[in-house]
């Protein structure tokens, strides 16, 4: 997993070396070298792997994923969304640059991310299902939705369903397609199964996300913690009790893992994934 991790981390490196010298560049840069863990690139490769796919000449479709999950980070620390002032253990974005270059950096990841998707030179029909599966999943019907109600309902008393449903949107969707995007490079007719097991772990992720806003260690998860509570937001913690959060995370992973044994891959190496993140501890 650390070779995989090293050539996702080189290829991002040798992208961001083709666009010309400027700040939004500079603030790419930053964003994307600050030290994210990888999960939904890792994801994809992984899911690649299981299928005894080599990966290889996917990992710049795995990059456009990381890109486009870098900037929805930049763009949700800014002032007039999360207002954080730290990410990935050194200051936002805006807070390094200044809010103009935020905005257009999170701007251009999001823009140049269909390029290298489609400067990767894959099958023509594959190209532009991965496409429209990964702008499908963070657009207007995926995770900007899920952002959009995460904001609209700071200082309200909602109920588990919406929060369910925020989760669902903000990162479900985009973890999700992480392992949608594998399946439509290795077996198209699984893609359902993975989605569902995406959304598993995309909800367990955030439960654990909400948990570490409150119980984590700011050193280790690089992030303030009680952003929520001053953002005024309804979570999994503030609606259940850290207690309960965990016995739902273990629910979900588990449910993930009888869905992940109904397909004919290698199960191992997912196996091996979810354990880590249903332990992480940032
Ligand atoms: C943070 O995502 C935002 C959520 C969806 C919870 P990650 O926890 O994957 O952040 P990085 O990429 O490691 O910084
Ligand atoms: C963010 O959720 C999800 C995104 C789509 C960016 P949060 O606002 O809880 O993520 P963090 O805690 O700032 O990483
Ligand atoms: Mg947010
Ligand atoms: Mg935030
Ligand atoms: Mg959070």
């Amino acid at each position: 997993m650390e070779t995989m991790l090293n050539e996702i981390n080189e290829r991002l490196s040798h992208i961001l070396d083709t666009y010309p010298d400027c700040q939004t560049k500079k603030a790419m840069y930053y964003s994307l070298n600050a030290g994210g863990k990888r999960i939904r690139p890792t994801l994809m490769l992984l899911a690649l792997k299981s299928y005894d796919i080599n990966y290889h000449p996917y990992i710049d479709i795995a990059c456009a994923l990381e890109m486009i999950h870098t900037y929805s980070l930049i763009h949700d620390d800014l002032p007039g969304m999360d207002n954080d002032d730290l990410r990935r253990g050194k200051p936002t974005c805006h807070k390094q640059f200044d809010e103009a270059t935020a905005i257009l950096a999170g701007d251009a990841l999001l823009n140049e991310a269909v390029n290298i998707i489609i400067d990767a030179h894959l099958d023509d029909n594959k190209t532009i299902k991965l496409i429209k599966c990964l702008y499908q999943s963070s657009g207007l019907n995926g995770m900007i939705y899920g952002q959009q109600l995460d904001i609209e309902n700071e200082n309200k008393e909602i109920d588990i369903d919406t929060l369910r449903k925020i989760h669902h949107y903000k990162t479900g969707k985009l973890l999700s397609c992480s392992l949608k995007m594998a399946a439509i490079i290795a077996n198209e007719k699984d893609q359902a199964v993975w989605e569902k097991i995406g959304f598993k772990i995309g909800l367990a992720f955030q439960i654990q996300d909400d948990v570490l806003d409150v119980i984590g260690d700011e050193k280790i998860i690089g992030k303030k913690t009680g952003s929520d509570l001053q953002n005024h937001k309804v979570t999994y913690v503030s609606l259940y009790g850290i207690e309960k959060c965990q016995e739902l995370v273990d629910q979900l992973f588990n449910e993930a893992i009888q869905l992940l044994y109904s397909l004919r891959i290698n199960h191992g190496l997912m196996l091996c994934i979810f354990e880590k993140i249903r332990k992480r501890v940032r």
